[in-house]
């Protein structure tokens, strides 16, 4: 069995598998070289064979324990026709959703649309450097694509005012997202992955009382499909203000936390295996500190299962020997 699947399945303690998110990125020289002369980044996702290629980098160099597909969550919006475009030094800029249009948009025809996703992840997983290793396939969640497709760029720190206004135009992207995010899901595993990870990176705007219905029910669904394909799933309600209550209704397989999750309180409040935490900025110091912030995380965890990861995505700036540093003194530990 792949350690991860050891630490999920079989909660085992003893290891401490590593990947990290966004591992396959602007941090990597050899990311950056590709990168250069393929300016498109949706295209860069869509090509199976540079998708591939850049998803197997940083196992090249360091001794991770699962790749994660190069793609985005953004790919499934630009599956179902919305405009997607990432701007440089912006971030991604989508065009309106026009939800007659979508709501006619049949399963073939988004499957086509990002097939390369699919035959990526199939060479991956088929990969020498893949052996004995997970390939993680990955969904926006609802939530998070909902904030994107009405807001048509990142939210930064807040919702806008008028974020609510037109419910039924809300609904029923929900509706749709909730059937497309299942097919993209199946295609994945279908393919090779054999973990699926969530990503909630906008749990943190909602208020409490609004939890239940854009980020509770719609996960809970993707949940429990994913674990009736037989297929361990992760959760990381990113910055979410209740990550027990989280657990208790939405019960992932495995929950990864956010860098202002405190250790040693999610330790006592949550009994499934846990991934991550250490903030990406810890990579930017100096390697003294690295290995004692690396280490408290370890300690902390050492008889829970746990899967060390960052509290969010490996900074570009990130100089690539502290994160060989990084994943060695987890190995080592
Ligand atoms: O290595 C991996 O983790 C796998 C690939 C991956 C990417 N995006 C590649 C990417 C994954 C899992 C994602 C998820 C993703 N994408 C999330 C959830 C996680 C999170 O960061 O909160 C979100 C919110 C997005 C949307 C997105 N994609 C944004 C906001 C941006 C621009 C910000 C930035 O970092 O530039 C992207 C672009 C993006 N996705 C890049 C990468 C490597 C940078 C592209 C580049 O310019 O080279």
């Amino acid at each position: 069995m792949t350690p991860l699947h050891q630490v999920i399945k079989n909660k085992n303690t003893k290891i401490n598998p590593i990947w990290v998110m966004r591992q396959a990125g602007r941090y990597l020289p050899e990311f950056r070289e590709i990168r250069k002369l393929n300016p498109n980044f949706i295209n860069l996702c869509l090509n199976e064979n540079l998708s591939s290629e850049i998803t197997l980098q940083p196992l090249k160099r360091f001794n991770l324990d699962a790749a994660i597909i190069f793609s985005d969550i953004l790919m499934l919006p630009y599956g179902l026709n919305q405009k997607v475009e990432f701007k440089k030094g912006f971030g991604p800029k989508l065009g309106k959703v026009n939800i007659d249009e979508m709501s006619k948009l049949d399963e073939v025809d988004f499957v086509e649309n990002i097939y390369p996703v699919y035959k990526a992840i199939q060479k991956v997983s088929k990969s020498n450097i893949a052996e004995n290793k997970n390939t993680i396939g990955f969904v926006g969640a609802p939530w998070t694509l909902l904030v994107y497709m009405i807001n048509q760029q990142s939210p930064k720190k807040e919702l806008k005012n008028n974020f609510f206004k037109d419910n039924f135009l809300i609904n029923r992207i929900l509706l749709i997202l909730e059937k497309f995010l299942k097919i993209h899901i199946k295609n994945q595993i279908d393919n090779g992955a054999n973990v699926i990870q969530i990503f909630d990176s906008w749990a943190g705007l909602l208020e409490k009382k609004d939890l239940p219905n854009y980020i509770y029910s719609p996960t809970l669904s993707l949940v429990n499909y994913v674990k009736s394909l037989n297929i361990p799933v992760i959760c990381f309600p990113r910055e979410i203000k209740n990550y027990k209550e989280f657990c208790d209704i939405v019960k992932p397989d495995a929950v990864s936390i956010d860098y202002n999750v405190d250790p040693k309180k999610i330790l006592n409040d949550i009994k499934i295996p846990i991934q991550g935490g250490l903030d990406p900025k810890i990579l930017l110091s100096d390697k003294g500190t690295l290995k004692k912030e690396t280490i408290k995380y370890l300690d902390i965890f050492k008889d829970h299962p746990y899967i060390f990861n960052l509290g969010h995505g490996v900074l570009p700036e990130t100089d690539p020997n502290m994160f060989e540093y990084m994943v060695k003194t987890v190995k080592n530990f």
